[in-house]
């Protein structure tokens, strides 16, 4: 809800601000960054003279102020040298904005922490968004939002910069919609961000309503959000901003909240299935950086959106729904609606769009926690070398995936008896995979696809500095665009 909205970018030296809180670095090697360098020399070495007394260390996370005239000068430990990457650099801009929140600022300084590597600048302006993002908006009394806006960069001027601080906004823009309760985070919602980004980026928007996508054929979408009254939507981003190449198309779970339907869930920690809807907001993310960097190829992002609720029109365990690609599907838990609606998001990005490959984000599982706890996404698909991208990506965002096995064997566990699948697997066993074995099915035979399964990453994660308390992540968003190499 706030995040810096503006920076300034200035190739020029720290003593050329106006910004009375100035953050430069020193390393664990006792080494300082080039601006600290700077002020050291024009402030009879007060840097050095902390460094010698054995004060400074340099880790990752310290942070040491020093008053000077009417200077704030604060150095913030950039761990080992060595060791110094696109991730440190993202953590430690993230402390400096921390920093900044906790000595009350509106705006500050900060040198670019890259010491004349421009490839840490993405990462830069990146971590000093991620940094920044509170989620406090609601609380009417007591208000500690910080007022944290502006920050100004010297000694780097680099685009780069400004690159990472156009992704880090759309990070918190998935993080908002994940962190709005349900009633605020609707479907309708969903839509109407989507037409902002759509309009802001000259893209294509489609969206149905139920009368329209229960027309089309989508039984699956239709199913599960007969249980409720708040108007479910089939959203339909088009960017074609390439020549004639084959669309990348990105599915999005976006279930706005998750009861479990008449397989209903214990109340306790339900709320947290307002974060149900985080699948859907890596498509909307990226696309919000795609409106801003609008980068020259052709993306598509498809989001099916509903509430999964219980009442007289609800859908049954025992009940079969047909699939926008004809499949049949036998019901045995309302609770595992997010691969039911995903049904229809596959079927339709199969048959209309020719695809490059699809990705797939869900948080789908709550068996992917009990295997990968908060730590990492699960992923499993059909291509290797699609596989092998995304591994790539996520250890240059830091973003951790592990792939888990989509053997035969499992696929076979989703074969129902009556109908052409069933949406569970094997009771208390491989849940995770049950969950992509099922969506394999709806994928077109010969294109690449991968399912990420971020029931554990889209929220809850331990706090850090680029990771607020009790907040939606944001996850997939930098991953995805780091593989389209946006
Ligand atoms: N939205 C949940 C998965 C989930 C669980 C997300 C915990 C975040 C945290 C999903 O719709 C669900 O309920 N899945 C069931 C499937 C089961 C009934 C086969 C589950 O994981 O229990
Ligand atoms: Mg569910
Ligand atoms: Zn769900």
């Amino acid at each position: 809800m706030n995040h810096i909205t503006n920076i300034n970018l200035s190739n020029s030296d720290w003593n050329t601000t106006s910004e009375d809180l100035i953050v430069t670095g020193v390393y664990e090697e006792k080494t300082l960054s080039p601006q600290a360098k700077l002020i050291d020399s024009s402030t009879k070495h007060i840097f050095t003279k902390a460094i010698e007394s054995g004060d400074v260390n340099g880790k990752v996370g310290t942070s040491h102020t020093f008053y000077y005239d009417s200077k704030i000068l604060v150095l913030i430990g950039l761990g080992s040298k060595k060791n110094y990457d696109g991730n440190v650099a993202r953590i430690v801009s993230g402390n400096a904005s921390r920093l900044a929140i906790t000595k009350g600022k509106n705006s500050f300084a900060m040198e670019c922490l890259c010491s004349g590597n421009v490839k840490h600048c993405q990462s830069i302006g990146e971590g000093l968004v991620l940094g920044s993002y509170e989620f406090l908006g609601y609380k009417t009394k007591n208000q500690k939002s910080s007022k944290l806006k502006s920050v100004t960069i010297v000694g780097c001027d680099s685009d780069l910069i400004k690159k990472g601080f156009e992704i880090g906004k759309s990070v918190c823009l998935a993080r908002d919609l994940g962190n709005h309760p349900g009633n605020i985070s609707t479907p309708s919602k969903l839509a109407e961000v989507a037409k902002e980004i759509a309009t802001e980026g000259g893209m294509k928007l489609t969206v149905f309503d139920r009368k329209e996508f229960t027309e089309m054929g989508m039984g699956g979408l239709a199913g599960v959000s007969q249980g409720t009254d708040e108007p479910p939507k089939f959203i339909i981003m088009e960017y074609m901003g390439g020549e004639q190449e084959k669309p990348k198309v990105l599915v999005g779970k976006g279930l706005t909240f998750d009861a479990g339907g008449i397989s209903i869930k214990s109340a306790g920690k339900m709320d947290e299935m307002k974060y149900d809807m985080c699948g859907s907001t890596v498509v909307l993310g990226v696309f919000k950086a795609i409106a801003a960097l609008k980068p020259k190829m052709n993306i598509v992002g498809i989001i099916p959106s509903t509430e999964n609720l219980l009442g007289g029109k609800a859908y049954k365990p025992g009940d079969i729904l047909k699939a926008y690609n004809g499949k049949t599907i036998e019901i045995l838990n309302t609770d595992a609606e997010g691969r039911v609606i995903l049904s229809d998001a596959l079927s339709y990005a199969s048959k209309h769009y020719d695809p490059e490959y699809i990705l797939d984000f869900a948080t789908l599982t709550g068996a992917v926690l009990a295997a990968l706890g908060h730590i990492a996404t699960g992923i499993m698909g059909t291509d290797d070398n699609l596989i092998n991208e995304v591994k790539k990506s996520s250890k240059s965002t830091g973003e951790k995936v592990w792939e888990l096995p989509l053997w035969p064997e499992f696929c076979k566990q989703v074969e129902s008896n009556i109908a052409d699948v069933k949406n569970t697997g094997a009771a208390g066993q491989a849940g995770t995979i049950a969950g992509a074995a099922f969506l394999k099915e709806f994928v077109g035979n010969e294109i690449p696809w991968v399912h990420f399964d971020i029931a554990g990453t889209a929220w809850g994660v331990k706090p850090d500095s680029i990771n607020p308390k009790n907040s939606a992540t944001g996850w997939g968003v930098r991953l995805v665009l780091d593989l389209l190499e946006i």
